[in-house]
């Protein structure tokens, strides 16, 4: 049987205090410690050792994101769920962003609830991180098309799984997408059947719209056609990052070409940039310009990696005319490989299919880089609704 879990209730300023009881009540591994509304002491009444937080509020409550917010600071170790009556586009991704672990919408029979709190204890247990509440979010980013965004994208997501981390892929390329192709997974289920499924976007809802690599990494794979992509929503990206950068230890988006609304959204609320260049002038002019515009956008430089593709192409640049060229020196060079190609048709990221390969060595070096990384919280929400004037209007 599993163990007993001991649970404080705070009731945000709406909540409806007896569908909670009824929520939590009658189900053996439940145990509520104590409940605290809006006006106690929650400082004295968070001291209390029990293994999970419940936020419960009504769906358009302010207070509760607070509640949510104070609860996380002052164990970050211990995971915090919100309970809604109802979940109106938007919200979730809220609580997400204040450090909740999970959203269960009521009503729902006591064993359904537990059965949720379980796993949001078991996956906390099972972080390779434990205690951290947002994963990273790391966009991979290259200004033109056919640079090697995909390759790094797919390489590095199973270099990170292949040491037990926990990662989401997604493919942002919502014209072009070929993550599915790159990783040999049929698009049985497609980001477009996600957002058809509308809100909430809980992580069971999630869960069930990942395709599985065999090396573990989940794949949010693209609309398969070029007319859906339209579809998806900045709103709803947002709503699905925040929910997945808790469901897992770290999100990778791979990008289409250029500052689309929909890539400049992804950076704002990412933590990590790759951005990704290769040894050709045109290529290294734009990768320059991405910088300067990632400088623009007042995103901290010591998060912005970039990766050198293709770096032993013996094409009339050295390594010294790339540091002159973009005024700083790649951080990874990434060399060609004849068997790239072929891993890529076989739909066998190199990284699993020649781990010995120069190139394989590279992904590992900067799956490095981000399985150091310290602890992250979520980036703050965008400064403004529309990403290209937050592109605009961001400084440092
Ligand atoms: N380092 C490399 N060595 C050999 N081939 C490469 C390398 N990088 C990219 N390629 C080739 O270039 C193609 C385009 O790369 P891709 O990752 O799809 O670019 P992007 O996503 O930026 O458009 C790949 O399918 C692969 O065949
Ligand atoms: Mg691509």
């Amino acid at each position: 049987m599993a163990d007993t879990i001991r649970i404080l209730v705070t009731l945000a300023e709406h909540a409806d205090p007896r569908l909670v009881e009824q929520a939590l009540e009658g189900d053996p591994s439940l145990e509520v410690i104590g409940y605290a509304d809006y006006f106690d002491d929650w400082h004295e009444f968070l001291e209390q050792p029990a293994d999970l937080v419940i936020v419960a509020c009504s769906a358009d409550d302010t207070s509760a994101t607070h509640m949510v917010d104070r609860a996380v600071k002052h164990r970050p170790d211990r995971p915090v769920v919100v309970m809604t009556e109802s979940s109106p586009n938007g919200f979730l991704r809220q609580a997400f962003e204040a450090g909740a672990d999970d959203v269960i919408t009521l009503p729902q029979p006591p064993s359904e609830v537990a059965f949720t709190l379980q796993k949001v204890i078991a996956r906390r247990k099972g972080l390779s991180m434990p205690g951290r509440a947002s994963a990273p979010l790391i966009a991979v980013l290259g200004p033109k098309g056919g640079t090697g965004k995909t390759l790094i994208a797919t390489n590095l997501a199973v270099a990170l799984a292949q040491r037990d981390a926990n990662v989401v892929l997604v493919d942002l390329d919502l014209q072009f997408g070929d993550i599915g192709l790159a990783l040999g997974l049929s698009p049985e289920r497609t980001m477009y059947d996600l957002m058809k499924a509308g809100p909430p976007f809980d992580h069971e809802k999630l869960d069930r719209h990942l395709i599985r690599h065999s090396s573990g990494v989940k794949v949010l794979i693209a609309p398969t056609r070029p007319d859906q992509a339209s579809a998806v929503s900045i709103e709803f990206l947002r709503d699905i990052y925040a929910s997945l950068r808790t469901m897992c230890d770290a999100v990778i988006v791979d990008t289409p070409p250029g500052f689309t609304p929909e890539v400049i959204a992804t950076i704002d609320v990412s933590t990590e940039i790759c951005m990704v260049g290769m040894l050709d002038s045109l290529s290294l002019k734009n990768t320059k310009l991405g910088l300067e515009t990632l400088d623009l956008m007042g995103y901290d430089g010591d998060h912005v990696a970039l990766v050198l593709n293709r770096a032993d192409s013996r094409v009339g640049i050295t390594p010294d005319d790339v540091s002159t060229i973009i005024s700083r020196s790649p951080d990874f060079a990434v060399p060609s490989d004849r068997e790239i190609p072929r891993s890529i048709n076989e739909g066998t990221p190199i990284v699993a299919a020649r781990p010995s390969s120069g190139a394989a060595k590279a992904f590992r070096a900067l799956a490095d880089r981000y399985a150091k990384k310290p602890a992250s919280k979520p980036a703050p929400p965008p400064t403004s609704s529309s990403g290209v004037r937050s592109l605009i209007g961001r400084r440092r």
